[in-house]
């Protein structure tokens, strides 16, 4: 069985150091990438409060053979399954292959609701070999929920993940 409740009372940076251990932990000798994403998943669950979406789009291919975001694993409501690259949030994360830390979702021009509750959003590119290959997506019911301090954590799991997933 894996413990890992983080104390509610931990500082943001300390809460990603610790996150970062566990999927460490979690994913150093397992080669695959569903398992891999879909503990991850849970685990951003677990250590970030007040969330209402967190998991993965993968880079996969439009019936065109053209790259396009497909839905990964996650905790959260069902989400739209496929999000063409530069669309919504996920997109431009990989178009910029840039972080996008999102105070208000209403304002970010052409955001996807997938679940209409969200406020406030962070998406940060997984990149293997200077190449996107995901991105991982934290969604929050509460406006203006994500710091720089949630998106360098997120980025810290990005690099640990890259080439394991
Ligand atoms: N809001 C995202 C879509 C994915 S869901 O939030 C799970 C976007 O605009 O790309």
């Amino acid at each position: 069985m894996f413990d890992y409740k983080p104390d509610a009372s931990l500082d943001t940076p300390e809460r990603y150091r610790q996150l970062c251990g566990a999927a460490d932990a979690l994913t150093q000798s397992e080669s695959d990438a569903v398992a891999n994403m879909a503990n991850v998943a849970a685990l951003i669950w677990e250590f970030v409060p007040d969330l209402n979406w967190a998991g993965f789009y993968r880079i996969g291919e439009n019936a065109d053979g053209a790259e396009e975001l497909v839905l990964g694993p996650f905790v959260g409501r069902p989400a739209c399954i496929r999000i063409p690259i530069g669309a919504g949030v996920c997109g431009a994360a990989v178009s910029e292959a840039k972080t996008q830390l999102v105070e208000d979702v209403h304002a970010f021009p052409g955001h996807i609701a997938c679940d209409a509750a969200s406020r406030s959003e962070v998406v940060v590119p997984v990149i293997r070999d200077g190449k996107v290959i995901a991105v991982i997506d934290l969604d929050s019911p509460e406006p203006a929920r994500f710091t720089q301090e949630d998106a360098e954590g997120v980025e810290r799991l990005a690099a640990l993940l890259s080439a394991r997933i």
